[in-house]
């Protein structure tokens, strides 16, 4: 059954709310339980979001137990794991391939079938697999699956030919227990990974940051079980700071790790938007007219891709023409035929996006095509006249935990309904 949100806009959101979990962290994090042999991970401030739920049924297919409340996580580990994922789990969700790297140094060999197509651009996992046969695994696609096999991968260096976030992931993981120093070059940075390194070291791992973009990995026999943390969740906090700058109000969110959300930071600063920031939380105030910005997505510490569709909902009401630039995934621009319904003037050249700034935005019937194109919708939605509805709302559980409950805490008018609506089905990011 498909759902849908009904926005009735128009009305300032005030208050405070607290980010979840980084979806982005727990599920590297979860697939990194897979290299305990008889033992079990906790993790605290772990979002129940659906694919987390998607990342929970793949590792118990494998044999690992997990119990989850109140966002506390449990995952008991036995000695003997299975190493076949199944298709039906593996084609929810891109980030299922994380399993490869653990399973192949935990087992030797691993069967993964090859995630299926994508909304947001081709998305191939060339590079892991790439990186894992410089560590000595045989690789073999059969029938549309990866057959991975290795007897005891062993170190080397990796050079990444772009800093793919799920690569670092999978090669820092399968490095574990590899023979001898692995040394990953032009590295994602992205804070996740820096939570996946922290957990992977307090488990027994030897993982250290040369310098930016380099990861010395020296391989150790095993790792055990432990309990941790994960990161707040950068996209989610600067979604709902965006919903105070698109409404006009002050919204304070909480539990904020304020150096992930600079490259945010210095564009409100652009936009003449006020903001504070403490320790752990930044406020922002309301702005009249924020001004037009322009920006690139790029790996971190650039803007991120993921925040891209949310800003560009926000510029839609603007003083004057901004320039959005997608440089990390092709295809990132399904949002914006949605907002233009809505009565945005956005115009798409190739990778870039041009937004005059309107007067106003009219509530309209629009889709989601993915996780955040579907959280820009919203944010568009809290912001124009009279009603919007936006439908396929379900990609949006993949990545913000109670979000209906957290705006309507904020003032936002805001209903989740069933609807006979449907859409092609697509996978998302
Ligand atoms: C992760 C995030 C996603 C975010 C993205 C970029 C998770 C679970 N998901 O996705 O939310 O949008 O980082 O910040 O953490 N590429 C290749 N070959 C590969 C791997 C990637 O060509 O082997 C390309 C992709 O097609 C894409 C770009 O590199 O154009 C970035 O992908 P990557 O950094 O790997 O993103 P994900 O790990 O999939």
């Amino acid at each position: 059954m498909n759902y849908m949100m009904k926005i009735k806009g128009g009305s300032t959101l005030n208050g405070t709310v607290k980010a979840q979990g980084a979806k982005n962290a727990a599920l590297p994090i979860m697939a990194a339980s897979l290299l305990i042999k008889g033992g079990t991970l906790k993790l605290n401030r772990v979002p129940g979001l659906k694919d987390i739920s998607t990342m929970a049924d793949l590792l118990r297919h494998l044999g690992v137990k997990i119990e989850f409340a109140k966002n506390a996580m449990s995952l008991q580990v036995p000695e003997d794991l299975g190493w076949e994922t199944p298709s039906d789990l593996v084609r929810k969700m891109r980030a299922s391939s994380l399993v490869l790297g653990p399973l192949l140094a935990r087992c030797g060999k691993a069967v993964l079938p090859l995630p299926g197509g994508c909304s947001i651009g081709s998305r191939p996992i060339d590079l892991h697999l790439k990186g894992l046969a410089r560590m000595g695994a045989e690789i073999e696609l059969i029938h549309g699956s990866v057959h991975a096999k290795a007897k005891g991968l062993r170190g080397g260096r990796i050079y990444l030919d772009f800093p793919s976030v799920g690569a670092t992931e999978n090669l820092l993981m399968a490095a574990v227990f590899a023979k001898g120093e692995t040394l990953l070059e032009n590295a994602a940075r992205e804070p996740e990974i820096g939570n996946l390194i922290d957990v992977l070291n307090s488990m027994g791992g030897k993982i250290s940051e040369k310098s930016s973009g380099e990861i010395l990995i020296e391989g150790v026999e095993e790792l055990h079980g432990v309990e941790s943390w994960i990161i707040p969740d950068r996209i989610e906090a600067s979604t709902y700071l965006l919903a105070g700058v698109i409404t006009k109000g002050t919204i304070t969110v909480e539990d904020v790790n304020i150096s992930h959300v600079d490259a945010l930071l210095a564009k409100l600063e652009e936009m003449a938007v006020p903001f504070s920031c403490r320790e752990r939380s930044v406020t922002v105030f309301p702005c009249e007219k924020p001004h037009a910005v322009s920006l690139k997505t790029l790996p971190f510490p650039g803007f991120p891709t993921d925040l891209q569709p949310q800003v560009m909902a926000a510029m839609t009401l603007a003083e004057g023409t901004s320039i959005i630039q997608e440089s990390v995934f092709e295809s990132r621009f399904r949002h914006v035929s949605e907002l233009n319904k809505m009565g945005s003037s956005i115009d798409v050249q190739g990778n870039t996006a041009i937004i005059k700034g309107v007067r106003e935005l009219v509530g309209a019937d629009v889709h989601a095509t993915d996780l955040r194109a579907g959280a820009a919708l919203i944010l568009a939605g809290l912001a124009a006249h009279d009603v919007t509805n936006v439908f396929n709302i379900g990609h949006v559980y993949r990545g913000y935990e109670d979000i209906q409950t957290k705006l309507q805490s904020l003032g936002g008018n805001v209903d989740i309904s069933q609807s006979e609506k449907t859409y092609p089905k697509v996978n998302d990011i």
